[in-house]
């Protein structure tokens, strides 16, 4: 079965396949870009293709991303959504900080407004950091209840969360309406197949990070053996497994050039069997 290449995101609806910024800063996400014009262009050629949503933070740089979206694409479209995240901050040996007082968030949610150039964000994704490197229970509903106070002051329009276990997902949609959820998700990192299906039922978009494998490009031969057969690239056949495996996933696949975007963006007309499913499911299987 196809899915839509749409979902209602936050009131708007958004095609399927969108763009994550986080590639546009300097080596670990830390300073300038090599090349800020390719960036530019990069952002520009996105949008001229059709995403209307993309995934940012004002802490890729720090301030570099966000400040490269607002050169290359402000004043935004209508039609366009900016996803950004809150809960951490940088080091100055670029270390990823928590960072989830009232002072800390409401500092974040200001530093994104000023680099994007907006008055109001769209979406606001808290991002847990319990443990950095993934999903770890713990209470978030005391910085929920700063964004939800946020949102209330109009500073912000929808809340999301990221790097949450199940749990902090229900407990946060008692705080407030939570509008997406973004974890770490792919071909072969799976432990949210359950979720992914209970949100869909709920009609929440789930925004997968890393889906091509982030800093460790995903890799099997298995992989490789469909690219060849289907006449795609192994990335294309990952983000196009997303695409299929359930509507409400949106893709956020992250690059720093025009030639990796073009080919991520025709992925979703990339059309899997059944059988091929079948193929890339066992990949998951086998590494768990
Ligand atoms: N919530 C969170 O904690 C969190 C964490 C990480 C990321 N994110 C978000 O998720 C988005 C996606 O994650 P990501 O960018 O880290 O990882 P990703 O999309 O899984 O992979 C990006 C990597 O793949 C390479 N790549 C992209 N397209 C390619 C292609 N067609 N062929 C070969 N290589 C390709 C990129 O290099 P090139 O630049 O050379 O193309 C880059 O090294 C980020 O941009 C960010 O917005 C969120």
């Amino acid at each position: 079965m196809r899915y839509s290449d749409t979902f209602k995101l936050a009131g708007h609806t958004v095609r399927r396949m969108g763009y994550g910024a986080m590639q546009l800063a300097g080596p670990n996400v830390f300073g300038p870009p090599k090349d800020r014009g390719e960036a530019i262009a990069v952002l520009r050629e996105a949008v001229a293709l059709g995403v209307n949503h993309i995934d940012t933070a004002d802490i890729y740089g720090p301030h570099v991303t966000n400040e490269i979206i607002r050169e290359a694409l402000h004043p935004y479209s209508d039609d366009l959504v900016i996803v950004t995240k809150v809960g951490a901050r940088r080091g100055d040996d670029g270390a990823w900080i928590p960072a989830f007082s009232r002072e800390d968030l409401t500092r974040s949610v200001h530093d994104n407004l000023r680099n994007l150039g907006l008055d109001v964000l769209e979406v606001v994704n808290l991002r847990s950091m319990f443990d950095t490197h993934g999903p770890k229970e713990g209470s978030l509903d005391e910085p929920l209840s700063v964004l939800a106070d946020l949102e209330r002051q109009g500073l912000i329009r929808h809340i999301g969360l990221s790097n949450v276990t199940p749990k902090q997902v229900a407990d946060g949609r008692r705080i407030c309406e939570i509008v997406c959820v973004q974890n770490l998700y792919n071909l072969v990192h799976r432990p949210d197949d359950a979720l992914i299906d209970a949100l869909a039922g709920d009609g929440i978009a789930y925004v997968p990070f890393f889906p091509l494998g982030g800093f460790t490009p995903l890799q099997s031969s298995a992989l490789s053996d469909v690219a060849r057969r289907l006449g795609a690239t192994p990335m294309q056949v990952a983000l196009a497994w997303l695409y299929r495996r359930a509507p409400n996933i949106l893709l956020i696949p992250g690059t720093s050039s025009r030639t990796h975007l073009r080919e991520n963006l025709a992925a979703s007309a990339l059309t899997l069997s059944d059988d091929v499913m079948a193929k890339l499911n066992a990949i998951s299987e086998g590494s768990s």
